[in-house]
């Protein structure tokens, strides 16, 4: 479906439920990295890119409470939130993301007006794509246009962040609320997540593609994990003398490998090596050197699986697969994506072999693990946008309006393979 279409059918919700057209719409990409996994919370870089998945909202003011209401299409449910007071953690679980943002925007001095506001989010939860920042940053979005109070898109990311540590209890870095903030059609976004500096890196070559590929499973113990390999990165750290593993190199690690146990020394050998791959990767794909960024890739995944210790049979069993058909058969590099335990898969393909490697992985997929794979196919997407307002537009506003709105047109669709 095209954002195109996704927002029609949003509006003409919105329209059904509340019995008038929306005075707002907005939109905020999922996202997939390329490469970078673990990274941004021990400051070093990311490289992924927006996806032509969107978490869609339509808004106007509330005619009838001093609550906001708050539909969501997938879940066929509504979420009352009272903005009379400060917003706090509520039922459903889902509207926590959107609470959270409220509760940021309060935080700032930002009156939150009632709302009626109706969601759609094509964003496939539970995937490793980012459900939550999409849902997070469309949240935001909306506020700033029903607000005006237009926020810096470094502190609008990091709100965002926020939500999520102190709303769903995911202690997350900072990559999925940026790229959902900062994505730009056709580049990926290589972010120094130290200095929130980042570069767009074009990714121009018709010729490759990434294929996602969801493993569709999702082991239950990644939010605990996650927190424990943070705290293994900040050990490491700690013993190294640095104040996070940016700072350190694979041969600082070696000569302190007595001083720490074989887990924490294996975590800092991740992240050490997966800032440099990350690096390499970016100049690679400035130059269209498919191959070297296809290696970079499973190597990547190889250190994941081995050292991180955060990848899954499942994943491992469609990276292997890749890698059977190999550069040849049109595929690059492979790897898990996301925090891991299950969701995704990224590779870097041949564009005109899509159809058949993507049958060939369904196929050897659902033979070795009982389980369907879902295949799809994206171009780096755009970020985060209002599509429309009704409003003049509010004097905040106004420049944004004139350079950063996107209107739906054009926009390429995410095709399912
Ligand atoms: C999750 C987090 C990100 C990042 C990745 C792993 O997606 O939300 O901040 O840490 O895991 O790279």
């Amino acid at each position: 479906m095209t954002l195109k279409e996704l927002s029609h059918e949003v509006a003409a919700g919105f329209k059904e439920k509340y019995g008038r057209t929306p005075r707002w719409l907005v939109a905020a990409p999922g996202r997939v990295n390329v490469i970078g996994e673990h990274t941004d919370y021990n400051d070093g870089f990311v490289l992924p890119m927006a996806i032509e998945f969107y978490a869609v909202m339509a808004g106007d003011f509330s005619r009838s409470s001093g609550s906001i209401s708050l539909y969501d299409a997938q879940a066929d449910e509504t979420a009352q939130i009272d903005v009379s007071k400060p917003v706090a953690k509520g039922e459903p679980k889902w509207s926590n993301y959107v609470r959270g943002v409220i509760a940021g925007f309060q935080g700032r001095g930002v009156k939150i007006p009632a709302f009626d506001l109706y969601l759609r989010s094509t964003v496939p939860l539970g995937g490793g794509l980012s459900s939550s920042a999409a849902l997070e940053v469309s949240t935001a979005t909306l506020l700033e246009a029903a607000t005006g109070d237009q926020l810096d898109p470094v502190d609008k990311a990091l709100l965002c962040q926020q939500a999520e540590h102190q709303f769903a209890g995911v202690p997350c870095g900072i990559m999925d609320q940026f790229i959902s903030v900062m994505g730009r059609k056709n580049k990926l976004l290589l972010l120094d997540c130290r200095s929130r500096k980042t570069k767009l890196v074009p990714m121009n070559d018709p010729s490759v593609g990434i294929l996602i590929i969801n493993s569709n499973v999702r082991h239950e113990l990644g939010t605990g994990e996650y927190a424990k390999r943070r705290a293994e990165c900040e050990a490491a750290a700690k013993i190294l003398g640095v104040s996070s593993l940016r700072d350190a190199s694979a041969e600082t690690l070696e000569a302190a490998k007595g001083k720490m146990d074989d887990t924490v020394f294996r975590r800092a050998r991740h992240v050490i090596g997966e800032i440099e791959r990350t690096l390499h990767a970016a100049e690679g794909f400035g130059e269209s050197n498919w191959p070297t960024v296809g290696q970079l890739m499973y190597a990547s995944h190889a250190s994941l699986r081995d050292d991180y210790q955060v990848s899954c049979r499942e994943l491992d069993v469609i990276v292997e697969i890749a890698e059977t058909i190999g550069a040849k058969g049109g595929v690059f590099g492979c790897r898990m994506t996301g925090g891991g335990f299950g969701g995704c898969c990224v590779a870097l393909v041949t564009n005109s072999r899509i159809a058949e490697i993507s049958k060939f992985i369904a196929e050897e997929y659902k033979k070795k693990t009982g389980v369907a794979a879902s295949l799809f196919t994206s171009r780096p997407a755009a970020g985060a946008a209002i599509l429309k307002t009704r409003d003049n537009p509010p004097k905040s506003l106004g420049f944004r309006l004139g350079l950063g709105v996107q209107t739906p047109k054009h926009v390429p669709t995410c095709r399912a393979v």
